[in-house]
């Protein structure tokens, strides 16, 4: 018998206000700039994205994200003894967006009559694209040292506020959105659901590619504080570290791509998505896209993407996912899971 962590619920969040591409072409003209849904859709495959009001922070959809994969896992909060928050975009320089998250599921237990679930661990992970990846990794050592034993995982963005909307090149591409799983201890010979392998990795000379400048200095913005991206480089590196990532995780757990029944990749294109597959010989409905309806949400996507691939019916109990991320940094890394 071992130990193992399995994802025992799923939930995730998007922001009511949702801008197909036509919405896009109609603001960016606004401002002068031209693009259309030709370009969008051929270049990303992306239709439409959801954007936060002025009053939703990441915790805001992290919460919502999180009370439906509590009551899909159907675990109360106070067995929850660690949070992990994957985002780039926090609700403040500080405190994390994960203590923050942990204080409005609490108010929300309490004022319905259950135990709220202050006191364990809670913290956030930038590794932007690849947070949901990495914490997820960091959530199943903990489980498997024994430190925590029933997780909130959770990826929140809300990107529409770092984006330029003077860029048409990358103002097109984000959108804003949460996903969540709990993931829970267990002990079995190998036969059941659980994590089977993780795989996490950056390489910081690539930092220029991917980036959002500018920082907090003296009460005041230092630099430019809206999303800088190179497409082609990061399109180019982004392809071979997944299949790197996707290789390593069917090694290490004995596996082959043949195993895989689900592919969740990040959601950042449907080109990188469809070279990723090309590589791994694995054919497209395998794959889960959702990238077409809420564009790319950054940490967030690959929850998002499971939660959605879950509640349809897609993924199911028993089957062989593998999730992947990669982003700015440069960061990736892949998981290898039986749900
Ligand atoms: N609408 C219309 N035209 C546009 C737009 C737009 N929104 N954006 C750029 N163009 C124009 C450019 O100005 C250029 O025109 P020019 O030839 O007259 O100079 C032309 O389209 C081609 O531009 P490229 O940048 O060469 O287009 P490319 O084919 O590389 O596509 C894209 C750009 C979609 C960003 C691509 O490089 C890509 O997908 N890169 C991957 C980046 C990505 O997915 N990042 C997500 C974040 S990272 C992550 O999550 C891993």
């Amino acid at each position: 018998m071992a130990l193992y962590s399995r994802i025992s619920g799923t939930g995730s969040a998007l922001p009511a206000r949702r801008l197909t591409n036509a919405d896009l072409v109609t603001l960016l003209a606004e401002r002068g700039l031209e693009t259309s849904d030709e370009w969008i859709v051929e270049r990303t495959g992306i239709r439409a994205r959801h954007f936060v009001d002025a009053d939703t922070n990441a915790s805001d959809l992290a919460f919502k994200a999180c009370e439906a994969a509590l009551q899909a896992a159907g675990c109360p909060l106070s067995d929850i003894d660690l949070i992990v928050v994957g985002t780039s975009t926090p609700d403040m320089v500080f405190p994390s967006t994960a203590t923050i998250l942990q204080n409005k599921l609490t108010q929300a237990a309490l004022a319905r009559g259950e135990a709220g679930g202050a006191g364990g661990a809670a913290f956030d992970v930038q590794a932007v694209c690849s947070g949901f990846v990495y914490a997820l990794t960091l959530a199943d050592a903990l489980i498997k040292t024994g430190t925590a034993h029933k997780a909130l995982v959770v990826g929140a963005e809300v990107f529409s506020r770092i984006l330029d909307f003077n860029d048409r090149t990358t103002c097109v591409l984000f959108g804003d959105g949460a996903g969540a799983v709990v993931l829970e201890a267990c002990e079995h010979d190998g036969s059941g659901p659980g994590i089977l392998a993780t795989d996490i990795h950056a390489d910081g000379k690539h930092t220029g590619i991917l980036c959002v400048p500018g920082t907090v200095s003296g009460g005041q913005v230092l630099g430019d504080p809206t999303l800088k991206m190179d497409g082609q480089a990061v399109f180019k590196l982004a392809v071979g570290v997944l299949e790197d990532a996707a290789r390593a995780v069917l090694d290490k757990a004995g596996k082959t791509a043949a195993d895989v029944d689900w592919l969740v990749p990040h959601q950042a294109n449907i080109r990188i998505m469809q070279g990723t597959a090309r590589k791994l010989k694995l054919p497209m409905d395998k794959v889960v896209v959702t990238v077409d309806q809420h564009g790319n949400t950054s940490a967030a996507s690959i929850p998002l993407a499971l939660d959605e691939a879950v509640r349809s019916g897609k993924v199911l109990p028993g089957q062989i996912v593998m999730l992947e991320g990669v982003g700015g940094g440069f960061t990736w890394g892949a998981v290898l899971l039986k749900m």
